[in-house]
């Protein structure tokens, strides 16, 4: 195929709900078929640290199986692949793409480290899509950020292509990558008292995901049993301001599911917000540039607040149960 008969490049895809991002592992065939049926946001696929080295051949073969054999609904469909330090990582994508390329969301590279990285794996999408015939530029790509290289590298890894649509947070391997004196994930490591020893990465990883318009993923939390434990954490994340968090386990999902959108209350209140903020600075509201509802001063930066909450709110299919009455004159 010629450059001239390529078929035509895609725009980057509106990004969709993840509050809630299952792990799955591509060398078993009942996970893969089970995860379907579940109401995660998101699946990955994984090629990586779920599957040991001598089943990783026959997962690639699982996983295009599963993705072409459909029954996801409209959750994301991710494959997460080797990293660039291993010989796996060609194979994984070339596989992966050329066997179930049009059934699949996004590849989510794990351990970048830099933005070359990431432009190796745009290079290699965009080769297979013109040799297929798929449209070039929808697969997206997932860089999971996971050791101090690519945390130093963000801001560059953020940019490093249109494809790009999350930056994820991968705790266990960050935690080993820089000697954190700690074995679980989730908690603070034993001998740090004076606050969040990962407040630091997080607000990193949110700070280059807002500059450049992309959605911020916390990583697993892994005592799979302790759901309790599992909000706490989720909660902390989504308090900052994450998108979604990874989930290891079916019983995590309704709580990342919930954690990851606004309450029923903050979300009315931010639609209430938008709508009277439209009437007052409207000729018919008196073009004021702030206003009272109740007790409760709202002006333009309140806007920008509550749209934030309504956009969670209505991605995650919420839907209000109040409604803005202008006032009588
Ligand atoms: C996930 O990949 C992690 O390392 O936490
Ligand atoms: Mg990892």
């Amino acid at each position: 195929m010629t450059a001239s008969d390529s078929p035509p490049a895609t725009q980057p895809q509106p990004l969709r709900p993840r509050r809630s991002c299952l792990a799955v592992p591509g060398s078993n065939p009942r996970f893969l078929e089970k995860a379907k049926g579940l109401p995660a946001d998101q699946v990955f696929l994984d090629l990586e640290d779920a599957c040991a080295p001598l089943a990783k051949p026959g997962a690639r073969k699982n996983i295009v199986a599963a993705l072409n054999e459909g029954g996801w609904g409209d959750k994301l469909r991710v494959v997460r692949v080797n990293d660039l330090t291993t010989h796996w990582t060609y194979r994984d994508v070339i596989e992966v793409v050329e066997g179930a390329g049009a059934n699949l969301d996004a590849i989510m590279l794990p351990k970048v480290q830099s933005a070359a990285q990431v432009q190796w794996l745009d290079v290699m999408l965009t080769q297979i899509e013109k040799t297929v015939g798929l449209p070039v530029g929808r697969i997206g790509i997932e860089a999971q950020l996971e050791n101090a290289r690519g945390l130093l590298a963000i801001d560059e890894i953020a940019q490093a292509s249109p494809r790009i649509q999350t930056l994820i947070f991968g705790p266990a391997d960050f935690m080993a990558s820089i000697n954190m004196r700690s074995l679980v994930v989730g908690e603070q490591p034993p001998g740090y008292d004076v606050g969040d020893a990962y407040h630091h990465i997080l607000m990193s990883i949110l700070m280059a995901a807002r500059a450049h318009d992309l959605q911020a993923i916390d990583g697993p939390y892994l005592q799979i049993r302790d759901v309790e434990g599992f909000r706490r954490v989720a909660g902390r994340s989504a308090a900052l301001g994450f998108d979604g968090k990874w989930v290891l386990h079916p019983g995590q999902i309704d709580a990342a599911n919930e954690i990851f959108a606004p309450s029923q209350d903050d979300y009315d209140h931010a639609e209430l917000i938008l709508d009277a903020y439209d009437y007052y600075t409207s000729e018919a509201g008196g073009l004021k540039g702030s206003a009272m509802i109740g007790d409760e001063m709202i002006d333009e930066a309140s806007r920008k607040m509550a749209l934030v909450i309504a956009a969670k709110g209505r991605a995650a299919g919420m839907s209000r149960t109040s409604a803005f009455t202008p006032p009588q004159s």
